[in-house]
C-alpha cells in the first residue's frame, strides 16, 4: 500500500479517545466489529477495515468498514457472502484472511484470500473483484499461485504434488513502483512463499520463475500470520509460530530484496505477556498516517470458544535509526 500521508486530514479532534487493545471495539452503531483476521486499505483518503466476519446467522464471509481516524469505524456492510464462494468437490468453502488493495490500471478492488474447508486441505488462494471499496466483491477463482513440485510426498494430504504448494495465513503487499506481492504460509505451513503478482493483481506473475518472480522464504521455520511491511526501503515480515488460535511468539524477517534473502530476529514484543504477543497473532502491518516512522500493528487475540469474540490488538510501534523492531505492549493509547 502507497501511504501518501500528506492528504490524510487526520482525526486530531479525537485526541480524546484512545485504542484499548484487547477489549471490545465496537462500530458507530455500537455492534462489536467483525473483521478478523483483516488488513487496511486506503482509498481516497478513506480507511477501509476488511476482515473474516463471524456474525453468527448471516451469511457473510467478508466484512467491510470504514474510517477516516482509524478509531470510529462505520460498517458498510457484507464485502462478500458466503453465498458466493465456490463449492469445490462437493463442499462448501469458507474464507479467512481476506485483504483488499486496488489496482489503478483496471479500477478494480481486489480481494484475496485464503479459501478452505472443513480439514483445512484445500488451501487455496481465492480472488474476488468490486468496482467499489465496498463490495459486494464477485468471486473470480480459487488456486495455488505455484504449482512447483518441490518433492512433494505422492499421499500429500493436502493435493501438493498436483496443485501445488498449500495457501493458508497470507497477505498482500504493494510496493512503491506499483507492483503487488502476496505473502502465504505453503508447503503445509512449513515454508513462506512470496509471490509477484500479474498486472491485473489477479494471479502470479506468468510465467513464475523461481527467485526471479517467487521465492520460499523463511524456509523450514514454519511461519504463519504474515504481515509486510516497508522501512526505509527495507522490507519488514512479522509473524507467528504455527499454533493454532493458540497465541505463541511472533518474530520478525528482514530483507533489502522483497524476493530475498531475508533474515529472522527474535519477538519485537515487550511488556505484559510478549512471549505470547499479548495473546494475539499477526494479521496486518499499518503505517501511521503522517509518520515515517511510526506503524501500527494489528493481531487477533482468537476465542476459539467463542470466534465471533476475537478481539483486537492495535499497537503502535516506532523503528529508531538502526531498524531494531520493538512493539511495547500498551493498556490504551492515542495518536
Ligand atoms: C491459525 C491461523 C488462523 C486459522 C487457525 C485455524 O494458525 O492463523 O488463520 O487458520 O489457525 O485453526
Amino acid at each position: 500500500m502507497v501511504l501518501s500521508a500528506a492528504l490524510f486530514l487526520f482525526g486530531a479532534a479525537r485526541a480524546d479517545l484512545a485504542f484499548h487493545p484487547g477489549e471490545v471495539w465496537r462500530d458507530t452503531d455500537g455492534q462489536p466489529i467483525q473483521a478478523h483476521g483483516g488488513g487496511i486499505l486506503i482509498y481516497s483518503n478513506i480507511y477501509y477495515w476488511y476482515g473474516e466476519d463471524r456474525t453468527p446467522e448471516i451469511r457473510s464471509a467478508v466484512s467491510c468498514y470504514s474510517s477516516t481516524n482509524l478509531l470510529d469505524w462505520k460498517r458498510e456492510g457484507v464485502a462478500l457472502w458466503q453465498t458466493n464462494l465456490p463449492i469445490a468437490n462437493g463442499h462448501r468453502t469458507f474464507v479467512e484472511r481476506p485483504k483488499v488493495i486496488y489496482n489503478p490500471r483496471t479500477k478494480k478492488f481486489v480481494m484475496w484470500l485464503h479459501t478452505e474447508q472443513g480439514r483445512y486441505h484445500f488451501a487455496s488462494a481465492g480472488v474476488a473483484l468490486s468496482d467499489t471499496p465496498m463490495g459486494p466483491f464477485t468471486f473470480l477463482k480459487t488456486f495455488r499461485p505455484i504449482t512447483n513440485n518441490i518433492g512433494f510426498a505422492e499421499d500429500d494430504v493436502d493435493g501438493q504434488n498436483k496443485f501445488g504448494g498449500t495457501f493458508r495465513d497470507m497477505n498482500l503487499f504493494v510496493d512503491d513502483d506499483g507492483r503487488a506481492y502476496t505473502f502465504y504460509s505453503s508447503e503445509g505451513n512449513w515454508t513462506m512463499y512470496v509471490v509477484r503478482l500479474n498486472a491485473d493483481f489477479t494471479g502470479p506473475e506468468l510465467p513464475a520463475v523461481e527467485n526471479k518472480t517467487w521465492s520460499r522464504i523463511l524456509v523450514r521455520q514454519m511461519r504463519e500470520g504474515p504481515a509486510p511491511f516497508k522501512w526505509k526501503g527495507k522490507y519488514f515480515l512479522i509473524t507467528s509460530a504455527c499454533t493454532g488460535w493458540a497465541p505463541n511468539a511472533a518474530n520478525y524477517s528482514v530483507a533489502e530484496n522483497i524476493l530475498g534473502p531475508w533474515k529472522t530476529f527474535e519477538n519485537p514484543c515487550t511488556g505484559l505477556d510478549s512471549a505470547k504477543t499479548f495473546g494475539g497473532q499477526s494479521t496486518f502491518v499499518l503505517p501511521s498516517p503522517g509518520k515515517s516512522d511510526q506503524f501500527i500493528f494489528m493481531a487477533d487475540r482468537w476465542n476459539p470458544s467463542d470466534l465471533p469474540d476475537s478481539r483486537y490488538l492495535w499497537l503502535p510501534f516506532t523503528l529508531p535509526a538502526d531498524g531494531t523492531l520493538t512493539i511495547p505492549w500498551r493498556d490504551q493509547w492515542s495518536f
